[in-house]
Formats: C-alpha cells, structure tokens, sequence
C-alpha cells in the first residue's frame, strides 16, 4: 500500500500535457477483440486499470505488445471466452469484453463485479440489450453467461443512457445480422471514439454523441490503427488544481468542447479560462466564488469531476451545492474534507458546503480514483502536510500524477503506508 505525503500552498504554475483518456481507451481495447485483424491503438495511458485489461484481452488468448502508449493486439486466435473473478475484482470495465466476445464468438462468461465504492452499478441494461439482440443471459453462482447462436439487430431503448451498456450493445451489434436501433444512448465522447475505432475496422456505426445510435452488422471487422483522445477528466482535474491554488497553468492536448459543462462552472467560480489553437489555460485570481452543480450525463456536468469541485467549492465565500444524480453513493470524500476542516452536510443526494477561509492537512483516504483526486487538489491548497492513503484508486485512473504536479510546483512524496514519505 501507498501514500502521497502532500505538502500544501503553493501555487500551480507552467504547462502539463494530458495523457490519452482511461475511458476511451478500455471500451477500444476490449473492441479489438471482435477483429480478424491487427489493432494497432495509440496514446494508450500507462494505468493499472489499462493493465487488466492488457490482462484479461492476454488471458483469452490475444497477442498484446506495448511498445510505450503503443498497443498492439492480435485477436485473430482467442482461445477463451472466460473472464475470471481474479480480474473482475480489480476492475469493473472488464465487463466491456462482453459485447464483443457475443459478437464475435456468440459466447461469454464472465465473473458478476462486485459492489463498488461509489453506489450499485448493476449490468441490467446491457443483459437487456444482449438479450433483445437474441442472446440468452443468465446469471448463476456469481458468473454471468451469455450466449447465441448469431447476434441479429433490434431496436433497443436504454431506460437510462448507461456508458456502459451504449458500448457493449454498440460492439456486439456490429457483427450482428442486420440493423440495430440504439434510443437514449449516452452521448459521451468516449463513444464517439469507439463509434470510430470501430468503423476504422470496418464497422458501420453512425450516430454517436446523439441519443441514437445506428450500428448496421457486417460479416467481418479487419485491421485498424488508431489515436485514443485526450482524457477529459484528467484535464478537468488540473483546470480545478489550477483554481484551487490560485495558479496559472496551460494544459496540452485537450478537447476544450469536451470540457464545457466545467468550464462554465469554473468561470463562475472566477477562473479565467482561455482556449488557444494548442491548449486551455486557467488562471484563477482570489478565492472561488460558490457554484450550484448537478452532476448529469453527458454533455451535462460529469459526475466524475464531482469531488474535484467540491474541494473548491470547500474555500469559495459562500455556500455551494452540489446534487449527485449518477451515483448512489459517490459522497465517500466528505468525511475526509471534514478532517481537513471543511464545513459539508449531506442531505440525501444534495451536499450543501460553506466556504472555509482555510482547509489544513490530515491523514485521509482514497477511498476511489476521484475522491482520491478531490483529496489531493484540497491537499494542495491546505496549511501544512496532507497524507493521501490508498493511492492505488489514483493509479487507476491518473498517469504519471506525482510528476506532472511537481513540474507544476506541487510538493507530492510517493511513499511506502509505514514511512514518513521524507
Ligand atoms: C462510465 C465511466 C465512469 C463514469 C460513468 C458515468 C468508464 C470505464 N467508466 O462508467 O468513469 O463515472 O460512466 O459517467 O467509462 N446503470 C444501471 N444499469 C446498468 C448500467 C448502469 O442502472 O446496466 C446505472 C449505474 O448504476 C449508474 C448509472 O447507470 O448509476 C451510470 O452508469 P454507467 O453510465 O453505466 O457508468 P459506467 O459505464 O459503469
């Protein structure tokens, strides 16, 4: 187990590059398996979450190659369609290889996730989606099988516009007989990304980043090559650890219309937010002024900068509040911005915060990758030492963390649980 020993007040100044994005690259990756071709997929972020899926794509029998944030994967001769609890366990998005295993195989088992950190994250709606292509699914003694003899197109209605499920309904259908109809799909860009990803191999998907999406099936998805985009939360992340600490940074390799439900929020808040042809640069002058947030899919405000913001909003002048609409239980950070001196209570779904002149530095944890984010950006800007336990949640999700913020001028130590971080 580690830690990050952060010592706060200083200003974040200069320029960071934002790696390719977490969420992009799993659904591309585990798309690769529906090819009789070479993927070769670039800007792939060094995380562990990307290392089980390099696992799991190697255990059912893919040749995988890193070369960097290169990744080669030949899916030509799989020789599994079993996804063990050992790799669900440590991470959820392993559920994406279902789409295409029943795509390209019409088979798949894989060990049911457990509960999660943040709230029930049930995999109704993508079993309803296997079965209205024609898949039996059922889920007995923790494994989850589904199987058809071939996938055919539907039309399908997401009661709700699941990242998720959109994916792995829109992989399994490319290789579907005939046309599927996706309505209230989500519309965020991660999709987009894979809509692409998968039509460079030669899917027929049309319609993402709209509520429907159209996947006409093909006999055969062949070879592709292709850039992963930046990663959004990574950049939202550094815009709020720019406000944060009153800094002054330029952020690389950013899709600034990916960006704008925070955007807004932050201009609010009284930082200064500036595109170029090349970057985003954010400037914050003075303490934050109070926001009202609720967390929506996308293009609405991403539940995953929820804890972000809230370290702000803990030293805005004023009284902020924050509604939670995606997860249940994605409040884990309260109690830890409390030990930093914050002033927050939650109602239900709604945290009202009161702006505190100063938070100062506590023992906290990580309890997931965006708490984890929310306690170290509140680290920066509090008085004295902040000790953030259980950073491999920050692992998951944030590349070469420590590194990046100290070019920056943060003080962040990677230390053993047990060591003083020195
Ligand atoms: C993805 C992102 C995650 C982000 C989330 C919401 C990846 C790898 N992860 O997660 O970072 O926080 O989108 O933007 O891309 N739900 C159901 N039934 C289902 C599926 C989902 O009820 O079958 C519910 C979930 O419990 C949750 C909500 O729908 O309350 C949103 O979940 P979903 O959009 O599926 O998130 P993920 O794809 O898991």
């Amino acid at each position: 187990m580690q830690k990050f020993v952060v010592r706060g007040g200083t200003c974040l100044r200069g320029e960071v590059r934002v790696s390719g994005a977490k969420n992009a690259a799993l659904p591309i990756m585990a798309s690769c398996l529906l090819s009789s071709g070479q993927c070769v997929v670039k800007d792939i972020p060094n995380l562990s979450d990307i290392s089980v899926m390099l696992e799991v794509l190697n255990l059912l029998g893919a040749n995988v190659t890193v070369f960097g944030t290169r990744v080669e994967v030949d899916a030509r001769s799989l020789n599994s369609v079993d996804v063990p609890r050992r790799l669900t366990e440590r991470m959820r998005a392993s559920n994406l290889v279902m789409g295409p295993l029943l795509g390209r195989f019409g088979q798949v088992r894989i060990s049911a996730p457990g509960g999660c950190a943040i709230g029930d994250r049930p995999m109704d709606l993508h079993e309803k989606g296997f079965k209205a292509l024609g898949a039996k699914v059922l889920t007995e003694k923790g494994i989850t099988a589904a199987e058809a003899l071939h996938l055919t197109g539907a039309e399908i209605h997401l009661d709700s516009p699941s990242v998720g499920a959109t994916e792995n309904i829109m992989m399994a259908a490319t290789l579907a007989r005939g046309t599927t109809i996706i309505r209230n799909a989500a519309k965020e860009p991660e999709i987009v990304d894979l809509q692409n990803f998968l039509n460079g191999m030669g899917a027929r998907v049309r319609g993402a980043g709209t509520d429907t999406i159209r996947v006409d099936g093909v006999a055969r998805l062949g070879s592709v090559e292709h850039s992963i985009i930046p990663d959004r939360v990574e950049c939202g992340t550094h815009m709020v650890a720019a406000a944060i600490t009153g800094g002054d940074v330029f952020i690389r390799n950013v899709i600034p219309e990916h960006l704008e439900a925070l955007t807004a929020k932050l201009c609010q808040a009284g930082a200064e937010i500036k595109r170029y042809n090349d970057g985003l640069a954010v400037r914050m002058v003075g303490p934050p002024r109070p926001v009202e947030i609720v967390t929506l899919p996308y293009p609405g405000f991403p539940t995953d900068m929820q804890p972000q913001v809230m370290a702000l909003m803990c030293l805005a002048r004023g009284s902020s509040r924050i509604t939670e609409t995606i997860f249940s239980k994605r409040y884990q950070h309260v109690d830890e911005l409390v030990r930093m001196g914050a002033w927050i209570r939650v109602d239900n779904r709604t945290a009202l915060i009161e702006g505190v002149p100063r938070l100062s530095g506590a023992t906290v944890q990580a309890t997931d990758l965006r708490a984890g984010a929310c306690l170290l950006l509140a680290g920066f800007a509090a008085e004295g030492v902040t000790t953030v336990e259980q950073v491999e949640h920050l692992d998951r999700g944030y590349e070469h963390l420590e590194q990046k913020y100290n070019c920056l001028g943060a003080n962040i130590e990677r230390a053993n649980d047990g060591n003083s971080g020195s």
